[in-house]
């Protein structure tokens, strides 16, 4: 039994916000935007400019970003005495959603040193007040403010997990590998067997339904038909991984897809992102420095390529998205999120944590899906081409954000996110 050995990860909600919305939502703002200022506290001032590709940005710009949000979605429209302290940020912060007006290029957001990081935590104090202001004032549609400020809130979410995991990507291409977070011994837990759960399937109901908060992208609730199929209770482990590159899985060309094939010799791909050998051990670098691959964690730092190939190695298969929700229904939402601070995969995990899973289903509307009008519609919907979904949530996913109809979505090539996998195969 390794339960001893993993973190609780849940937040404490105050008794009071239960029943009331606005006052559950006002303390998820300020636990949020909190939480946020701790991610960036161990950082440097020469930290919070590191952009080492398009893909990721700046810790100073997701900081900014996510305060544009609020700035722009709910204080511009909903509060016409409302000052920005500098209407040029709205250019600067605007990240991708062209019904909001003009922005600044994506892969130059780290040449953006100007707001620093002073200024940038001024502009977050400012905006926190106003939304405060907001939020305890007593307007009449103060309930649909507060659902705003709700997808303000898990909006945050998204980029707290961006933020440490561009990070790493950034600080990996430093020779020195500086720690982000103290290195901390790995749990000691016990080799999980390889075990797969077995399901009826059948005509089910998938995606989300009701009041409770969730993206656009995760409904319309609808009926799909699912198989009999078998899923694996525990990721596909590091131990497991090597076998994969001792058996030569990274140069057999026939375990690979065409598209990921060419992007594996173009790239030189032979392992993981982040691991090297030395003296003949596998090592990886991670938010704790470099660490020995702990053979029992679950893998990560995986292309779908990569997964693809792997599954069909092993005589399995990626679950489909609709499988992997159904199975997830058995499990509750409990493991290794971003709040237990281990901040890599550990072992001894089950179904949620550590993660985030490659699922062999296309990021494509359910059926009757209808982006919302305006640029919030932009939020997901028009990402819905060329992604493959993740389902499970990892280590650096805040647990406040995970639901069983939680999808989200990468492109097949991408690597930097903690991303592995989990297999399943046809009853
Ligand atoms: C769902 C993680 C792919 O990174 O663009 C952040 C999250 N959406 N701001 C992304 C997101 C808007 C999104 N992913
Ligand atoms: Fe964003």
């Amino acid at each position: 039994n390794t339960s001893n050995s993993r973190p609780a990860s849940a937040d404490a909600t105050p008794a009071n916000a239960a029943e009331d919305p606005v006052a559950r939502i006002a303390a998820l703002f300020e636990r949020t935007r909190a939480r946020s200022r701790t991610l960036a506290a161990p950082l440097a001032p020469e930290d919070m400019m590191i952009q080492s590709m398009e893909d990721a940005s700046p810790p100073n710009w997701h900081l900014a970003h996510t305060t544009w949000f609020f700035e722009e979605f709910i204080l511009k429209p909903h509060v016409p005495d409302y000052e920005t302290p500098d209407a040029r940020f709205a250019f600067l912060f605007n990240s991708y959603y062209v019904q909001a007006g003009p922005r600044h290029a994506r892969n130059k957001r780290g040449l953006v040193s100007r707001p620093g990081t002073e200024a940038v935590m001024a502009y977050r104090a400012h905006v926190d007040e106003a939304i405060g202001a907001l939020m305890s004032s007593r307007r009449n549609d103060l309930e649909e403010i507060a659902w705003l400020v709700e997808l303000g809130c898990h909006h945050e979410m998204q980029h707290q997990e961006l933020l440490v995991t561009d990070l790493l990507h950034g600080f990996s291409y430093n020779p020195l590998l500086p720690v982000y977070s103290p290195p901390e011994p790995m749990p000691v837990a016990a080799e999980q067997p390889l075990a797969y759960a077995a399901h009826e399937g059948g005509l089910v109901e998938i995606g989300h339904e009701g009041d409770a908060f969730a993206y656009d992208c995760e409904g319309p609730r609808h009926k799909v038909y699912v198989a009999p199929y078998e899923i694996a209770e525990r990721p596909v482990s590091n131990r497991d991984w090597i076998a994969f590159i001792e058996a030569g899985g990274y140069s057999d060309q026939t375990l690979w897809l065409m598209e990921g094939w060419a992007v594996r010799q173009r790239e030189g791909w032979d392992a993981p992102l982040y691991w090297w050998q030395q003296e003949g051990e596998w090592w990886c670098y991670t938010l704790r420095g470099p660490q020995p691959v702990h053979l029992d964690a679950p893998v990560v730092h995986v292309s779908y390529y990569e997964a693809e190939a792997y599954a069909r190695w092993a005589g399995a298969r990626l679950p489909t998205e609709q499988e992997w929700e159904l199975a997830a229904r058995d499990h509750p939402i409990e493991g290794n999120f971003l709040e237990s601070g281990a901040l890599r995969p550990l072992p001894g995990g089950g179904f949620w944590g550590d993660v985030w899973e490659w699922t062999s289903s296309p990021f494509t509307p359910y059926p009757g899906f209808r982006p919302p009008e305006g640029a919030l519609g932009e939020y997901n919907g028009k990402f819905m081409i060329n992604q493959m979904v993740l389902r499970g949530g990892s280590c650096a996913t805040p647990r406040a954000q995970m639901r069983e109809s939680y999808r989200t979505f990468f492109y097949p090539h991408q690597r930097w996110q903690m991303l592995g996998l989990r297999l399943a195969r046809d009853a």
